[in-house]
């Protein structure tokens, strides 16, 4: 047993506890050296979990492969444990908390036999920051070790900021295959019997049976969102499913913009983007590409951290024209997961380049040639890479103050209807379009194409509370910000004409609907009323090297207020949903936009 360095008693108490439930056969304690992370990628690599990739090529990197049965998150099995069912709200699975409790303690009655049971105390934010939270995460998988440390600021000096008597959120986690009588597989997990528990009143995550990204790293969806959503309501701060990104105008000044977009709607991309060659006079930094936690200042001005130290982020599809920055990231000292392998030792994922290589090693570990008919990697495979890599990381992303936030985006997948880009027009419209964020489903498969699905502030997965409860939150924190509340904007990369074409490049270009934001921040740019809120004229945009017609433009800002209308009158049945817990002001800021409709 690595022994301890620290005097925190309800730690001690708390691990010995776990030791003795779960049985294992050693203790680690993580110190988050260099020594450690090490020994722990060659511990992976000598028992065959993981494949250490060619050092030219890139450096310091692991390529795992999962059980393919164990390869994204589990919302069925996804659980807040309220005492009644109310909190925890329409939107989420509930369970008792002394119900679920048991079924768990069962579950992990002896369950890392055989194995080593790693203790990882970790900071989300800068080590110290006061926004920051600490959280310890009691593993059996070395996996999570060796990702936690990329992800999350990890090791001794957390301890030594907890002291003796900190505050820490219990994260328990195992995988739910004890070595009694066989021996140790590539990806153990134990689908059958996968739950991801949460007790936000406790502040306590109990996960079992998954190895995979937010399953089991627990200190992103689980702690960061789903227990730091509940705490901000309590503490008065907001947890947020948000990219925070830097913009540097010609002029020299940097405004921060935080955004929230429901997944696979490019959001890492946005973080990171590159604006068009015609702009090169603009620059975007990179704070964040997936969370934001964000409290009053003493101005009561937003300030935003990041509390995320790396990204895990979805390999497919990226690549040096999506994302360089992206790519840059994961250059080296980056764990990949379910990507393919090439034959010189490098990864290899659909999307990478334009030509795939000739052969492959897939992500089920079975030989691969173009034209196959089969997929290299799965749809999720990721990468875990240090933020510290990222060529555009922001010089304040580690700033413990955070930094201090002009405009909230919210952007949907909307192929009819909703303009490139719009403000609302006070905080409650803005609250309303959060609230309201929605896709139109584009595949059969999902239900009626263009129909709506909601994920109101991209949150839905990741609200650990009632949802009803969390839009009054929402309208609080907007009175606690006062003369400093940001701007709510919407914006939509996604729509079509009737040929099924795009009508906006995306990308870098969307650096031009960013631009308008921030200057409508700073009182510098023009908009006009519309139904929808507040929009720009064709000359309120900036049109330097693209090919881009007042008619394009037009067709791209139309309000077809028809449609819209069936859309707006259709959240009806969400908000019903949501019932007493719902705030009157929404429904009442409906009422308004469908008047100004019609
Ligand atoms: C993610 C997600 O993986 O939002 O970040 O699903
Ligand atoms: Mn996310």
């Amino acid at each position: 047993m690595k022994q301890p360095n620290t005097q925190h008693k309800d730690l001690l108490a708390w691990v010995e506890e776990v030791r003795q439930h779960c049985q294992p056969d050693n203790v680690v304690w993580c110190d988050g050296s260099e020594t450690e992370d090490q020994h722990l990628r060659q511990l992976m690599v000598n028992s065959g979990s993981a494949i250490r990739l060619n050092e030219e090529k890139r450096p310091n990197s692991l390529l795992v492969r999962s059980d393919p049965r164990d390869v994204a998150r589990v919302e069925k099995r996804t659980f807040i444990c309220t005492k009644t069912r109310e909190e925890a709200g329409p939107t989420n699975n509930w369970e008792d908390p002394a119900v679920m409790k048991k079924k768990m303690r069962s579950l992990y009655k002896g369950c890392m036999r055989g194995r080593t049971m790693y203790v990882i105390p970790f900071s989300m934010g800068p080590v110290g920051s006061k926004i920051a939270r600490i959280g310890v995460e009691i593993t059996d998988s070395p996996y999570v070790v060796v990702n936690m440390r990329i992800m999350t600021r990890m090791g001794q000096e957390v301890l030594d900021v907890l002291g003796t008597d900190g505050f820490f959120v219990k994260c328990l986690h195992s995988v739910g295959y004890p070595l009694e009588g066989r021996s140790d597989i590539p990806w153990p997990c134990n689908p059958e019997n996968t739950y991801i528990t949460h007790f936000p009143e406790e502040r306590l995550i109990m996960s079992y049976g998954s190895g995979y990204g937010g399953n089991a790293l627990l200190g992103k969806k689980c702690l960061a969102l789903r227990i730091a959503s509940a705490m901000g309501r309590d503490e008065g701060w907001m947890a947020e499913h948000m990219l925070i990104l830097g913009l540097e105008t010609p002029d020299g000044k940097k405004s921060y913009v935080t955004a929230a977009f429901p997944s696979a709607c490019g959001k890492t991309n946005f973080a990171m983007l590159v604006p068009p060659k015609a702009l090169k006079d603009y620059k975007v930094t990179t704070v964040g590409d997936d969370i934001a936690w964000i409290q009053p200042g003493p101005d009561g001005k937003p300030r935003a951290i990041n509390p995320e130290a790396g990204w895990f982020g979805v390999a497919p599809g990226t690549s040096y024209k999506t994302n360089p920055n992206a790519m840059d990231s994961c250059r080296r000292d980056s764990i990949f997961t379910n990507c393919a392998l090439t034959d010189d030792g490098d990864v290899w994922w659909e999307g990478m380049t334009e030509e795939p290589p000739q052969h492959l090693v897939s992500w089920l570990g079975e030989d691969w040639t173009p034209g196959g008919g089969k997929l290299s990697s799965h749809p999720n495979a990721r990468f875990t890479a240090p933020a510290r890599n990222c060529p555009c990381i922001d010089s304040e992303w580690e700033n413990p103050e955070g930094v201090p936030v002009d405009a909230f985006v919210f952007g949907g997948r909307r192929m009819n209807n909703i303009p490139l880009v719009f403000e609302t027009r006070d905080w409650t419209h803005g609250t309303f379009v959060g609230a309201t964020l929605s896709s139109e489903q584009t595949a059969a498969a999902e239900g009626k194409v263009g129909a709506l699905r909601r994920d109101p502030m991209a949150m839905l997965p990741f609200c650990g509370y009632n949802i009803g409860d969390y839009f009054r939150h929402w309208l609080e924190m907007g009175e606690k910000f006062g003369d400093n509340k940001p701007r709510i904007f919407h914006v939509n990369w996604f729509r079509k004409n009737k040929d099924g074409k795009f009508l906006w490049p995306g990308f870098g270009e969307n650096l031009r609907a960013l631009a308008w934001i921030v200057d409508r921040c700073r009182g510098q740019a023009n908009g006009k009323d519309s139904p929808l809120g507040i929009v720009p004229e064709y000359h309120d945009l900036r049109w330097e090297g693209l090919d881009f017609s007042e008619n394009q433009f037009a067709e791209l800002m139309k309000e077809n207020t028809e449609n819209l209308g069936e859309q707006i009158r259709s959240h009806d049945e969400f908000f019903d949903k949501i019932g007493s817990a719902l705030p009157p002001e929404l429904k009442a800021e409906q009422e308004k936009i469908l008047q100004r409709m019609t």
